[in-house]
């Protein structure tokens, strides 16, 4: 009766790990450096940035998980890097990427950062308010001069499609971009509160320099209407 328990338990931990089991091309794990990025990606990355085996990985439908696909390379590999190294830590970062990126080598990152750049985008499926898209254009083309905000897609390109370690935000999911402008917003309040004298490790994204300014230049309603700009751009 004991031996028969056992073997039960066994059973199950080892159908617990049946994806390890069937071999490296199907391994969901995050600790073996001979795990190849695609595996990675299909088999991890693609319960939240995706779903498995469909033609939208990348694609992600709920908004707290950002849309990989058609990503910038370089900017992939920065940001997975920044992960790695806990250099980026917004809140959701440290939740949810850190962990997972903890063992990545820097060969599982370039294939990462190749496989999702080279995934077809889509239109976002999620609605926005017609009306706030609208004014977020206006700001997405123009900036907010009185604020001194200069064009988004003076750096983002001028369908948001972005370049190297400017990313695309095309098609992003409004709520995740309007978080990441409130991270950079922070990042500029505590500069300012510690006279420009902020230490890097005090700031969520410390490589978001380029943002922080431009965040604090828009009021709550703007970056609600940029983001909801940018989720409708194919
Ligand atoms: C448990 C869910 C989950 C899994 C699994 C997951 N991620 Fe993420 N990922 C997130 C969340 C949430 C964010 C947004 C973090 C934030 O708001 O700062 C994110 C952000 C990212 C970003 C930054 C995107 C941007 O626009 O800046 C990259 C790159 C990324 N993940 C890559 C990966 C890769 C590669 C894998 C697989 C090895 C993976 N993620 C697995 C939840 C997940
Ligand atoms: C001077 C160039 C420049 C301008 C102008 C600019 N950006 Fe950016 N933006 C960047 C860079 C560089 C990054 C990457 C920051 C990082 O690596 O953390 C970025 C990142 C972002 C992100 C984070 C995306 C993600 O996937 O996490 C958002 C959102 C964003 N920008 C929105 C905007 C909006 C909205 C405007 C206009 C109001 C704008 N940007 C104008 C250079 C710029």
């Amino acid at each position: 009766m004991k031996h028969i328990a056992k073997v039960l338990t066994l059973s199950a931990i080892s159908l617990a790990l049946g994806a390890c089991s069937t071999g490296l091309d199907k391994s969901r794990n995050l600790g073996n450096p001979a795990v190849s990025g695609n595996t990675l990606a299909q088999q991890v990355c693609s319960i939240c940035h995706g779903e498995v085996g469909s033609n939208v990985n990348g694609n992600s439908v709920n908004p707290t998980f950002p849309n990989l696909a058609g990503q910038q390379k370089d900017y992939l590999v920065a940001e997975m890097t920044e992960f790695h190294e806990h250099t980026r830590k917004d809140p959701a970062a440290q939740d949810m990427m850190w962990g997972i990126a903890r063992n990545f080598t820097p060969k599982q990152i370039e294939e990462l950062a190749t496989y999702y750049s080279k995934q077809p985008t889509r239109a976002n499926p999620n609605p926005v308010n017609p009306a706030l898209a609208a004014e977020g254009a206006k700001i997405f083309n123009e900036g907010n001069l009185d604020k001194g905000v200069p064009a988004c897609m003076g750096c983002h390109g001028s369908n948001a499609e972005g370049n190297g370690p400017i990313p695309r935000l095309a098609g992003q999911h409004q709520d995740y971009l309007y978080k990441q402008l409130m991270a950079f917003n922070s990042d500029e309040m505590v500069e300012e509160k510690e006279n420009n004298n902020a230490k890097d490790d005090d700031l969520e994204r410390p490589h978001g320099v380029a943002m922080e300014g431009i965040a604090h230049g828009l009021d709550d309603h703007q970056k609600h209407a940029v983001a909801a700009y940018l989720q409708t751009l194919k």
